[in-house]
């Protein structure tokens, strides 16, 4: 046995996590809660200096575990990188964007490869969780730290490991969601699933890198393209004034052989928008291309003016242009219960009513004020209060994210016109003649 593993068996091997965001936090958390001490990394002062005080700018991440850590010394965040020779292992969950003309954008990756390199030491495991293309932990990563003279399976380690964090979702943390690992050489693997094994209830070992990197990008694209072929299958029963909820509720009850996906105003988050078009890029390398991931795109990126049709429609049946109607909308957050607002359709959707020169407002309990986007140009609003008095002055309320906290009969018992993306309203029983289902 190695020294590193009898550490890592006996916990007191450092863990390191580079990227304190919706996936670094987490995977902290589950390090220290397995009793392990940890050091986090994030180039973002801002961030580190609000953990240093004991805040969370994470929902689901409470400050007083934040502060609970700090007191304990289970936890340390730095901006200092030079700092990365300390811990044991080195776990990389930085971002992995697309770039403008939607190719793989792997410069977080690169960057935070070169950081390590530069602090490279004997025996450290250095584990990529970024979502990527398969190839790039030996085709990216090793040769940023191959160039530090040590070398892989003798002086360092390392591995691929996908993150598989759903924020929000009450029943699985990351302590508790199995975790694919593939090494790039046996000794890399071994040393990574003995790491994760202390922290995590299952380890699944695949024979390479490659296999771990397919895994996560095949789990994303199978959402991508099963939301496309509900949100396509809507717009048909729409038409033929078939409830597309309904359908989904009652195939469903088939024990085996279906997954219930749902339609709604179009795809958010940081992963299934973007990483299937990892693939499709690595694909046009080899000569393929993936038409499935293009044609889930081509339809997801279609909902939001499909909805904005919808709005037109429903408006004018009321006698009413869109022009100078006054718009709230339900919800920025990409998803239910959640303060993420990255690439969420609702940007799209308050983009299209702008253009066509709706008075925009919003609500959304975890989002009091909107932020700024790359991609958008976001007017300046705080949310507001749901108030009889507001909801009756809307010409139209748009639900684009069905947060829990949302009480949808008072908003439908006060709104004139409720437009809903996300079958948000199924529970409520009076005015439903008020509810457009979209
Ligand atoms: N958010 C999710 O639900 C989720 C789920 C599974 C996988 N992933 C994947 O995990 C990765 C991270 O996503 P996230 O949602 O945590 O992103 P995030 O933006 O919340 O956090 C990433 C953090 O990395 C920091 N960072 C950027 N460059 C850095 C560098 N060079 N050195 C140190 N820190 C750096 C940023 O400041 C940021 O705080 C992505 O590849 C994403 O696709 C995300």
């Amino acid at each position: 046995m190695t020294d590193l593993e009898a550490a890592i068996r006996q916990r007191t091997a450092r863990v390191g996590v580079v990227g304190l965001g919706y996936v670094g936090l987490p995977l902290i958390r589950a390090f220290v809660a397995a009793g392990f001490r940890t050091l986090g990394f994030d180039v973002d002062q801002h961030k580190v200096d609000q953990l240093r005080a004991g805040r969370s700018y994470i929902k689901h991440i409470p400050a007083e575990w934040i502060q609970e850590c700090l007191a304990g010394e289970r936890f340390e965040p730095t901006a200092d990188l030079r700092r990365l020779n300390e811990a044991d292992c080195v776990l990389i969950c930085v971002p992995t964007p697309l770039s403008d003309s939607r190719d793989p954008d792997l410069e977080y990756v690169e960057q935070t490869a070169r950081a390590i390199a530069a602090a490279l030491r004997p025996g450290q495991l250095i584990v990529l969780e970024s979502t990527t293309y398969p190839g790039t932990t030996r085709d990216v990563v090793l040769p940023i730290l191959a160039a530090s003279g040590l070398q892989v399976g003798r002086d360092f380690f390392l591995a691929y490991s996908p993150e598989r964090e759903d924020p929000g979702n009450p029943d699985y943390g990351a302590s508790g969601i199995p975790k694919v690992v593939g090494g790039i050489e046996p000794m890399s693997a071994r040393l990574a699933e003995v790491l994760y094994s202390q922290a995590v209830v299952r380890i699944v070992p695949v024979s390479s890198c490659e296999v771990a990197e397919a895994c996560k990008i095949l789990e994303n694209t199978y959402r991508a393209v099963n939301i496309a072929m509900v949100n396509e299958l809507k717009m048909l029963y729409d038409r033929m004034g078939i409830d597309v909820w309904e359908v989904i509720e009652a195939a469903k009850t088939k024990p085996f052989g279906f997954a219930a996906f749902y339609p709604g105003p179009g795809l958010g988050g940081h992963c299934i928008p973007i990483d299937p078009f990892y693939l499709s890029w690595v694909a046009r390398k080899h000569g393929l291309s993936t038409r499935f991931i293009e044609l889930a795109g081509e339809i997801n990126a279609q909902m939001p003016q499909y909805v904005i049709e919808r709005v037109v429609r429903e408006l004018n049946e009321r006698g009413k242009p869109l022009k100078g109607s006054r718009v709230c909308l339900l919800g920025v957050a990409y998803k239910k219960d959640v303060d993420d607002p990255r690439e969420s359709p609702s940007f799209v959707l308050m983009d299209l009513l702008r253009q066509r020169g709706a008075v925009l407002s919003y609500n959304d309990p975890h989002v009091p004020k909107l932020p700024k986007m790359r991609h958008h140009d976001v007017p300046e609003l705080a949310s507001q209060e749901l108030t009889p008095e507001f909801l009756a002055a809307q010409d139209c309320v748009l639900i684009a994210t069905d947060h829990s906290a949302y009480d949808y009969d008072h908003v439908v018992r006060h709104a004139k016109l409720v437009i809903d993306t996300r079958n948000a309203t199924k529970c409520v029983q009076d005015n439903r003649d008020r509810i457009v289902k979209t």
